[in-house]
């Protein structure tokens, strides 16, 4: 499952994983009208999408005994990225079932390396997942010793390059660039799709639009 903000959508992530897939928590988006805020005010809602991806996690872990993944949108203008990774290192170390099931992060939008924080990631013995959308990207991420990259297509809601380039033809490219396990993201929706593209070289699908439209998705009654 990809990581779909902007709610935590643990419901549907647990729902996922116990169906036998990797379900995933994202996290709310700072709102609109404070992007610009600094100081108190700034403070006040990283604090608030602090404290909901918390209860999140919690809410996934108790609703499955299966392993889960956190997404973290990390790019420079997300001043809530640091403590995102911060409160989810904490939610482990306190918790030892949110240890043993919340095992990989996923990064996207940034450089993957931008907090400084993936020694402790890595400490942790959680999987780091980073999104890319092109060759560069990927070897980037991995000089950077992520242990999967995330090849996102243009296809893909949520995309994280500039350049139109679409999945089937990204999942390839990237699969021949670099020696690490590498994930199709946009545009895998089914058998066949997923079909495809292991077929181009990927190990594995991340699944976004699709799943939304589950009866477990926070946005179904909405849809
Ligand atoms: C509603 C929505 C919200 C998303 N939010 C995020 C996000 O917060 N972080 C992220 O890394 N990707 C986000 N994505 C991208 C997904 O993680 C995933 O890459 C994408 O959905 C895959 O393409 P698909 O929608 O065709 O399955 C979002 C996608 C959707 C549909």
């Amino acid at each position: 499952m990809g990581g779909v903000g902007p709610m935590t959508f643990a419901r549907l992530a647990a729902a996922i994983s116990e169906a036998g897939a990797l379900g995933q928590l994202a996290h709310p988006s700072l709102s609109l009208e404070e992007f610009g805020a600094t100081g108190d005010a700034l403070q006040r809602q990283v604090d608030e999408v602090v404290r909901i991806v918390r209860e999140g996690i919690h809410e996934a872990v108790g609703l499955t005994d299966r392993p889960l993944a956190v997404n973290v949108r990390i790019a420079q203008e997300q001043p809530d990225a640091k403590r995102l990774i911060e409160a989810i290192l904490e939610e482990r170390d306190a918790d030892p079932d949110v240890r043993k099931q919340l095992r990989v992060l996923t990064t996207s939008g940034g450089h993957p390396e931008t907090y400084g924080l993936n020694d402790r990631i890595r400490e942790a013995g959680m999987l780091h997942l980073h999104a890319v959308s092109n060759v560069r990207h990927a070897l980037t991420a991995q000089r950077a010793g992520i242990d999967a990259v995330i090849a996102t297509g243009y296809e893909a809601a949520g995309h994280v390059g500039h350049f139109p380039v679409h999945t089937f033809v990204l999942i390839p490219a990237v699969a021949e660039s670099v020696d690490l396990p590498v994930i199709a993201a946009g545009g895998v929706v089914d058998g066949v799709s997923l079909v495809g593209a292991l077929a181009l070289g990927a190990q594995l699908g991340y699944i976004g639009s699709r799943f939304l439209a589950s009866e477990e998705a926070e946005y179904h009654e909405a849809a």
